[in-house]
């Protein structure tokens, strides 16, 4: 018999899913209604910057893990899985790696050096790791704008998996990028690069559908299909960025398409075999979509301003309990 599940959390744990949120630790830090929220709705936690790059090597042989490990202290509190986000990427990057110009050998020596400090000081705590972010352009060629790729072209990639293996065997590797929730070219050369990555014995263990699409993105079963083609290699797959603006000004009608829309993007994602769904923030106070979209999206997430659940919790929520009555 079930008892009645009145958090996300506790419908999640239900049918196995970890259910997640980016983690904002200025957010956490001054408003203490963010923590309680966050552990009471989520059993996964992503750190929205506190571990990439900048943050964690500041300066060249320099490590910082002063902040992420606060994060850490709070999920392991909570009982929160951890997604370790990200190990390379071609957006904040320190300066000094940025700007550096390094050889091919230097900077595959910079790479292995952050890689491998990084995950075996959070080895045993991080569940997986985003290991590379957006390697790819749109079109399905690789990101030849990428500092990383100026300085090793597409070596960066694979170097990256096996010096992070090497460092924590356990952690679950992770390609993470946007754009392929449909089919596509971009979606098609991801699919090529791991299926590659496979054959080669390179240790990649999921990919990450980032999932930043606005509400008008109405999905249906391409999306599904698209995350089983990469199931069907063998790997996780996991939504890591969800969230879903809203056009300004925002009505009523759009809240409750909103709704709507996420219910549909779990029942896919669930139905497709997706074993974790991360949403990009939880309370539309913290959200990086306002500005990422220069005021022309809002509200993206599940809880408003003042943390109240929106219609679109309830739908997902409702969405997690008939899963979970299905599975019983
Ligand atoms: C974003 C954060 O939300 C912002 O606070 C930051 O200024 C820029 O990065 N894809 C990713 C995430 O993989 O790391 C990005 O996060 C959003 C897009």
């Amino acid at each position: 018999m079930t008892a009645v599940a009145t958090t996300l959390r506790a419908a999640a744990e239900r049918i196995g899913l970890r259910i997640g949120s980016a983690f904002s630790f200025p957010a956490y830090n001054e408003d203490s209604r963010y923590a309680a929220v966050l552990a009471r709705e989520f059993n996964c936690v992503t750190a929205e910057n506190e571990m990439k790059p900048m943050f964690l090597q500041p300066e060249r042989g320099r490590f910082d893990f002063s902040t992420a490990e606060r994060l850490l202290d709070f999920a392991g509190e909570q009982d929160m899985a951890v997604r370790g986000h990200t190990l390379v990427w071609h957006n904040q990057m320190p300066l000094w790696l940025r700007q550096g110009g390094f050889s091919r050998l230097v900077a595959l020596e910079i790479l292995r050096d952050h890689v491998q400090q990084v995950c075996a000081h959070f080895r045993g705590r991080v569940w997986c790791w985003d290991v590379v972010n957006e390697a790819l352009n749109d079109d399905g060629g690789w990101r030849e704008k990428s500092p990383w790729f100026q300085m090793t072209q597409t070596e960066y990639i694979e170097r990256a998996f096996v010096w992070a293996h090497e460092a924590d065997p356990e952690a679950l590797l992770f390609y993470n990028d946007y754009g392929m929730e449909l089919a596509g070219a971009k979606g098609d050369a991801c699919y090529r690069m791991l299926r590659d990555f496979l054959d080669r014995g390179v240790p990649v263990h999921g990919v990450g559908f980032q999932g930043h699409l606005g509400v008008e993105n109405r999905l249906d079963d391409a999306f599904a299909n698209q995350l089983r083609r990469f199931r069907d290699l063998g790997l996780a797959v996991h939504i890591t960025e969800m969230d879903m603006g809203l056009p300004c000004p925002v009505t009523d009608e759009a809240r409750q398409q909103q709704a709507e829309e996420y219910a549909r993007r779990f029942r896919l994602a669930l139905a497709a075999g997706v074993s974790a769904i991360v949403l990009w923030g939880f309370t539309d106070r913290y959200s990086w979509v306002p500005s990422f979209s220069k005021g022309a999206y809002d509200e993206a997430l599940l809880f408003d301003r003042e943390y109240q659940p929106k219609p679109a919790w309830q739908s997902v929520l409702n969405l997690l309990k008939e899963a979970g009555a299905r599975s019983e």
